[in-house]
């Protein structure tokens, strides 16, 4: 039985109580989906800055009445403190999910970004700690190994940050490190690599490539790749996503808190590769992608050119075991991709 098969047994038995913020977004929608399909009870936290109504009411879809029912939201924003220690109260686990991604839209508005993401993370350790919740979980992200070229990305090595995204990212890291030493506070950090899935925005110019491309190939829309297509990148499914976060929150080694983790899957993924593998996973769908070419454009500021993740630390300290590939984490979503471009 894996570590992650066990805890779901556990919290099946014995439910905590999780505050997610950003809940309305991309990742803090996985994981209400999960917490609350496994009886949990979950505070959500979210401003709707580019969260949507529409992936709360999605997972009020997919769970019972019972399950919804143990769900409480709290429109509120990580800015203002008062509304992060009242989302706080009484919480076992905090998932923090919450701030702006995207690395163009931090080097457009740095300002905007930075306060999401370094005044709000403040506020919601501040929050968190006097709340005295058992671990603070927070999305750190691969940007933080900045212009260090070494691959495959070992947590400890890290280099220079190439925007203010990074740059908010890793002061997350030291501001969690600096209240782990001086309060004791146990938190951990997941260095997110590029995560994809269901409920992740396809719209807007800052939209992550897995949706963007899907929603263009089965609308039949020019796919644009940034540079020559040999950018590669270690691409997650969210359901590995969601594994690590609950791993991390409950993990009892005991030298799992108060580190960072890399979560991906350790695999080297060209956008030329991953371009061919959307279209293929379409194509029996949609007949129009069998001959569909991209078409190639400048590369983008700030962006790195490789990505790869080592994971041996997040598989022996918290037990993590990604479930799924590239390709299985594609097909796995593609009905929600469809449906959900249908129903704009
Ligand atoms: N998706 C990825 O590949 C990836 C990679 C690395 C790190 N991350 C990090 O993971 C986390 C979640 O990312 P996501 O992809 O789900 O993005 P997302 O934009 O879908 O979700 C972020 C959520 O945070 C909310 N939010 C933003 N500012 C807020 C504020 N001031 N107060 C309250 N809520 C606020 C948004 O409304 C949104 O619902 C972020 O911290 C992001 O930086 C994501």
């Amino acid at each position: 039985m894996t570590a992650y098969a066990q805890l779901r047994s556990l919290l099946l038995a014995s439910p905590k109580t999780w505050l997610v913020s950003g809940v309305a977004g991309f990742i803090g929608s996985n994981l209400l989906e999960t917490l609350l399909k496994l009886g949990q009870n979950v505070v959500g936290l979210d401003n709707f800055a580019t969260g949507h109504r529409h992936n709360l009411k999605q997972i009020q879809d997919a769970v019972t009445p019972e399950q919804w029912a143990r769900f409480r939201f709290i429109e509120g924003d990580i800015r203002v403190l008062d509304d992060c220690r009242v989302a706080c109260a009484g919480v076992d686990y905090v998932l923090h999910q919450a701030a702006l991604g995207s690395v163009p839209r931090s080097l457009e508005d740095p300002i905007t970004t930075n306060g999401a993401n370094i005044d709000g993370f403040l506020n919601m350790l501040v929050a968190a700690r006097d709340a005295k919740v058992t671990r603070f979980v927070y999305a750190a992200s691969s940007s933080t190994y900045g212009d260090h070229p070494g691959l495959p990305k070992l947590e400890d090595v890290i280099g220079k940050p190439l925007s203010p995204y990074a740059v908010t990212k890793l002061v997350n890291e030291q501001y969690a490190e600096v209240f782990s030493r001086a309060y004791g506070f146990k938190t951990i950090g997941l260095r997110y690599f590029n995560i994809f899935g269901a409920h992740q925005d396809p719209e807007g110019a800052y939209a992550a490539v897995v949706p963007k491309w899907t929603a263009a190939m089965i609308e039949n829309q020019p796919v644009f790749i940034n540079g020559d297509g040999e950018t590669s990148r270690d691409f997650c499914y969210i359901a590995n996503t969601v594994q690590a976060n609950l791993l991390a929150a409950t993990a009892q080694h005991p030298d799992a808190a108060n580190q960072v983790y890399n979560v991906a899957v350790g695999d080297r993924t060209t956008l030329n590769d991953l371009f061919e593998a959307i279209r293929s996973t379409l194509e029996p769908r949609f007949p129009h992608l069998k001959d569909y070419k991209p078409s190639y454009r400048d590369f983008r500021a700030g962006d790195v050119r490789h990505s790869l993740a080592d994971i041996t630390k997040a598989k022996t300290l918290l037990g993590y075991a990604p479930s799924h590939r590239i390709k299985d984490g594609l097909l796995e979503a593609m009905d929600w991709y469809v449906a959900d471009l249908a129903g704009r």
